[in-house]
């Protein structure tokens, strides 16, 4: 029987956060048994905000060593640069020409980008969640592990699947994707209303994967919470639930659990053993990704071989689409 596939990606515009990691990274590894996995590193989408060159370039190795040191292993999963498979900028384009401007106005991930990013509001923003349907559908793809956040783009992706499918007959495979129950969504640390994320101007917000243990201690005891004082998991302590939750998935521990060992514990000593939590479960993964940053012409074998089983599979489903949409086939 063949088996089912995984696709998802990461963009290297930012060090990566412990939200990344929680919310999909974590899981990529624990699929790779069962499932036949493509992990891309997504540098068609970074440069839809500027980017410095050579810092991509870096920052898109970075995240290659850190899927390999979350405990991604290159010989069962394919993992790849977007830009290295040509496919996914051309099926992007395809699926432009049957993706209406009313749907891509919605995607509130645009509508942000437009608020925050006015001076370079440019047409690659607006059709970022087309390039990304094109990733997911080249290769017939199951299952899309991702956070919270991406969830309107992976319902692009279903919908445009299903709309070539009933214009020019069943070509794509309809996509789900797969939410962490509680990591899929891990908020700042700063403002517990918003998601985490790479590009916060406040470096509080966020734990990178890269954070010394100094820079975690110190973030975690400035993690914004309540003047209620007792540990509790509930929505009227929205900080205290996110740090709940961040001390589960670090030590796989249950909620309930942790919320009965510190019951009339202040919120200090909570903070304090969070913070080590956290350190401790870093601890391996930077360790394994500065070794592989200090072993590059083993990266180096990693993303080309990725590349060119990817481009194998891609290619396959580009064919069929060229042909449907009427393409003379060039051989
Ligand atoms: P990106 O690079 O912003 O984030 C990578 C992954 O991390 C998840 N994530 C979070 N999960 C939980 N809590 C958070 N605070 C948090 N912040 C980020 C994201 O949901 C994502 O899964 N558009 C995608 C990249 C992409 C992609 C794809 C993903 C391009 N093509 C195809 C899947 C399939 C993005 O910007 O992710």
């Amino acid at each position: 029987m063949e088996r089912k596939v995984v696709f998802s990606g990461v963009q290297p515009s930012g060090s990566l956060t412990i939200g990344n990691y929680i919310g999909a990274i974590k899981n990529f590894a624990t699929l790779q048994d069962e499932y036949d996995c493509f992990y891309c590193i997504v540098d068609l989408h970074a440069i839809t905000v500027p980017q410095v060159p050579k810092d991509l370039r870096k920052r898109s190795l970075d995240v290659l060593a850190l899927y390999v040191a979350c405990g991604i292993d290159p010989d069962k999963s394919t993992l790849f640069m977007q830009s290295h498979v040509p496919a996914h900028a051309e099926l992007s384009w395809v699926l432009n020409t049957i993706t209406y401007m009313g749907q891509l106005n919605r995607m509130t991930q645009f509508k942000d980008k437009a608020r925050k990013s006015e001076e370079n509001l440019n047409a690659g923003l607006f059709t970022y969640p087309v390039l990304m349907a094109a990733d997911i559908l080249l290769y017939q793809t199951d299952f899309v592990p991702v956070g919270d956040d991406q969830k309107q783009h992976i319902e692009l992706a279903r919908d445009l699947a299903e709309r070539f499918n009933n214009r020019y007959s069943e070509t794509f495979k309809v996509p789900q994707g797969l939410y962490n129950e509680f990591g899929a969504r891990i908020m700042s640390l700063q403002n517990p209303e918003v998601k985490m994320s790479k590009s916060d101007a406040d470096e509080n917000a966020f734990i990178l994967l890269l954070d010394d243990k100094d820079a975690i201690r110190r973030k975690v005891k400035r993690a914004v919470t309540d003047s209620e004082g007792v540990i509790a998991y509930r929505d009227e302590q929205p900080g205290l639930k996110n740090l709940i939750n961040i001390y589960s998935l670090f030590s796989n521990e249950k909620v309930e659990s942790i919320v009965n060992r510190y019951e009339g514990v202040g919120y200090g000593k909570f903070k304090e053993d969070l913070a080590e939590v956290i350190i401790e479960g870093l601890l391996p993964i930077q360790e394994k990704y500065h070794y592989l940053m200090n072993n590059k012409d083993y990266l180096e074998e990693i993303y080309k071989k990725g590349a060119d089983k990817a481009e194998y599979h891609a290619m396959k489903t580009l064919r069929k689409v060229y042909k449907k949409v009427g393409f003379i086939p060039r051989r």
